[in-house]
C-alpha cells in the first residue's frame, strides 16, 4: 500500500496547529487525487514515501510593523524624482505598479533615461544615459517579510547583528546608524548609485558629493527635503523626533521608504494562500499537479522553499551572461560572476540569490540579468542549464533599443573561457520533464499570484511636493 506523509513547517501557535491538521487532510485528499488519476505520480508514489513539505499561508502577522504616517512619506518619496541628482528619475521608475513592481526589462536604463517599461530610452542630450543597468530591477513585493535577512541578487546587504550599524553593507560604517529593517537599508544606495539615481560627477552637487563619500550624498538629497515646506510637515507629522528642518536626516528619508514598501505590496490573497489555509478548491487540477511537482519530483522547493518560495541562498543556475556585467576591481570583462563580489569565495562564482516566486507571473523578465521574458523559457533552462546556454538567443530578452550599448552586449558569450566557468559552476542537476509537467509547473506558478496586490495600498500619487512629474 502507498503511504503519504505530509509534513509541515514547524510551529508554535495553535492556531497554526488547527491549520496544519486541516492542511493536513486537504493535501492527503488531494495527494490521493492525484495518485489516482495521475499515472506518472502514480508510478514515483509506488515505491516510496512521498514526502510533502508545504510552507504556511502567508498572513499579515508575517511582516514587519510599520507606521501609517511614515508609510505616507514614503509614499511620495518613492515617486518622487527629486531625489534623483539630476531630478529626472523616481524609485518607481524602475519599480513601478504598472510593470509589476519592476520595469518589465531584462536590464533596465538609469538615470538620463527617459520613459517607462518597454518604451524606455537613453534619452537625449548630455545628460542622457550612457550604459545598461547591470541587473535585472526585482519587484518589490513582500519585501517586509520578517524573516528576510538578505537583499540584492548577490546579497551584499544582510542583517548582521554584530555589525554597530546592524547590517553587513557595501559602505560599510558609512551606513547610517538607526534604520529600522533591511529595506530601509537597501534605500540608501540607489540614491547614490551614479548609473541609477546620483548621475554623473560634474553633472550636479549629489553625484559630486558621493564620489568624495557616501554620506556626503545623502546629505545633499537630506538638504533638498529640509528646503521643501510640505515635506518638512508631512515628516514632521510622521516622525516624533523631527521638530526642526535640521532634524530630518537620511534615516528618516530610508525609514519612510521602507515603511511605504513594507506596506504597499503583499501578496496576501493567492489561490495558493488560500488552498494552504484549507480551500481545497481554490487551485485548479492543473495548478494541484503542478504544486506536487514543484514540492515533490522536481525538487523546486529545494531552493525555492518557504513562506516565499526562496531559501535566501545563493546558487548557480549559469544563466548566459549579457549587458555591462558587474565587474570587480581589476576585472576588464564585461561580466557579473554574482555572489563572489561580495564573499570573495571561489566557489560563490556565478552565484546569485534564489528569488521569492510570488507573483512571479507578474515580474517577467526573469534571472539576474532578465534572461528569459517566459515562465517556460526560465523554468526550461533549470532543467539542463548547460543546453539551454547553448540553444540561447537573445529574442528571450526584453531589452530597450540602446545603440551605445548594443556593440557590447553579448561579447562576453563569445568567450570559451568564461563559458567553461560558467558550466562549471552550476549548482543545479539535470532533470527530464515533459511539456505537460511544465505546464503544469507554469500552473502552478499562477495560482502564487495575487492579483490585487499589483495596484499597492496607497497607490501612485497624483502629484509629489517637488513638483516634478511622477514617472506614469
Ligand atoms: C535605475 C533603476 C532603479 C532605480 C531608480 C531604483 N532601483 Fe531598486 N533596484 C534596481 C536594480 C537593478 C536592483 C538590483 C540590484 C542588485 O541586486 O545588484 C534593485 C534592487 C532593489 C531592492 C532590493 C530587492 C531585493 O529583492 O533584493 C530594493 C528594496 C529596491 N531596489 C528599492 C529601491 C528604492 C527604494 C529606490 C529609490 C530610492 C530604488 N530601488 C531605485 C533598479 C533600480
Ligand atoms: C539549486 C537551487 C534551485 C532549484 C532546485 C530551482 N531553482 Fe529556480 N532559481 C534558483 C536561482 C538561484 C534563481 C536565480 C538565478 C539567477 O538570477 O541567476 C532561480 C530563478 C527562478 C525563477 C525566476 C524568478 C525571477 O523572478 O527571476 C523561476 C521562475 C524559478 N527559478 C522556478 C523554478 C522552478 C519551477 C524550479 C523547479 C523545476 C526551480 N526553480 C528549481 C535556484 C533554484
Amino acid at each position: 500500500m502507498v503511504k503519504f506523509t505530509t509534513t509541515l513547517v514547524k510551529s508554535t501557535d495553535t492556531k497554526f496547529a488547527k491549520r496544519i491538521r486541516k492542511l493536513f487532510f486537504t493535501s492527503l485528499c488531494v495527494l490521493i487525487a492525484l495518485a489516482l488519476n495521475n499515472p506518472l505520480f502514480a508510478n514515483t508514489a509506488s515505491n516510496t514515501d512521498l514526502e510533502i513539505l508545504l510552507p504556511a499561508p502567508l498572513e499579515a502577522t508575517d511582516f514587519l510593523p510599520f507606521s501609517e504616517q511614515s508609510a505616507q512619506v514614503g509614499q511620495l518619496l518613492f515617486y518622487d524624482p527629486l531625489l534623483s541628482g539630476n531630478r529626472n528619475i523616481a524609485c518607481a521608475t524602475c519599480h513601478h505598479p504598472d510593470h509589476g513592481t519592476s520595469d518589465s526589462l531584462s536590464l533596465g536604463i538609469g538615470e538620463g533615461g527617459d520613459g517607462l517599461g518597454l518604451t524606455r530610452s537613453p534619452g537625449t542630450g548630455t545628460l542622457a544615459a550612457t550604459r545598461r543597468i547591470q541587473r535585472n530591477a526585482p519587484a518589490l513585493f513582500n519585501l517586509g517579510f520578517a524573516e528576510t535577512h538578505t537583499l540584492f541578487h548577490d546579497g551584499r546587504l544582510s542583517i548582521d547583528l554584530n555589525d554597530p550599524t546592524g547590517f553587513n553593507s557595501p559602505v560599510v560604517e558609512f551606513l547610517p546608524k538607526g534604520l529600522n529593517n533591511i529595506i530601509a537599508a537597501q534605500a540608501v544606495f540607489p540614491l547614490i548609485s551614479t548609473v541609477e539615481m546620483a548621475g554623473n560627477v560634474n553633472e550636479n552637487e549629489v553625484a559630486g558629493a558621493q564620489n568624495t563619500r557616501s554620506d556626503y550624498g545623502w546629505r545633499i538629497i537630506t538638504e533638498r527635503l529640509r528646503n521643501n515646506s510640505e515635506y518638512l510637515r508631512a515628516f514632521h507629522t510622521a516622525f516624533e523626533d523631527i521638530q526642526q528642518p535640521t532634524d530630518l536626516d537620511i534615516r528618516h528619508i530610508a525609514n519612510a521608504l521602507a515603511d511605504f514598501i513594507n506596506a504597499e505590496w503583499r501578496t496576501l490573497n493567492s489561490p495558493f494562500d488560500a488552498f494552504l489555509a484549507g480551500d481545497s478548491t481554490a487551485l485548479t487540477q492543473a495548478e494541484k499537479k503542478g504544486l506536487h511537482l514543484f514540492y515533490g519530483e522536481a525538487q523546486c522547493s529545494t531552493c525555492h522553499s518557504g513562506k516565499l518560495q526562496t531559501d535566501q541562498q545563493f546558487y548557480s543556475i549559469g544563466l548566459p551572461q549579457l549587458g555591462p556585467g558587474r565587474t570587480r576591481q581589476f576585472d576588464f570583462k564585461a561580466r557579473d560572476m554574482g555572489r563572489i563580489n561580495e564573499s570573495d569565495n571561489a566557489e560563490d562564482a556565478y552565484r546569485f540569490r534564489t528569488p521569492s516566486l510570488r507573483n512571479v507571473t507578474l515580474t517577467a523578465p526573469y534571472g539576474h540579468n532578465g534572461a528569459y521574458k517566459d515562465l517556460r523559457g526560465i523554468i526550461k533552462h533549470h532543467l539542463n542549464p548547460k543546453q539551454a546556454l547553448q540553444n540561447w538567443q537573445s529574442d528571450n530578452l526584453q531589452l530597450p533599443k540602446f545603440q551605445q550599448a548594443e556593440a557590447t552586449d553579448f561579447v562576453i558569450q563569445q568567450d570559451q573561457q568564461e563559458l567553461n566557468r560558467l558550466y562549471q559552476s552550476i549548482d543545479i542537476t539535470n532533470q527530464n520533464l515533459s511539456e505537460k509537467q511544465i505546464d503544469y509547473l507554469v500552473a502552478f506558478l499562477t495560482s502564487l499570484t495575487d492579483q490585487s496586490s499589483l495596484p499597492g495600498r496607497l497607490g501612485i500619487p497624483e502629484t509629489v511636493p517637488s513638483g516634478l512629474a511622477v514617472p506614469r
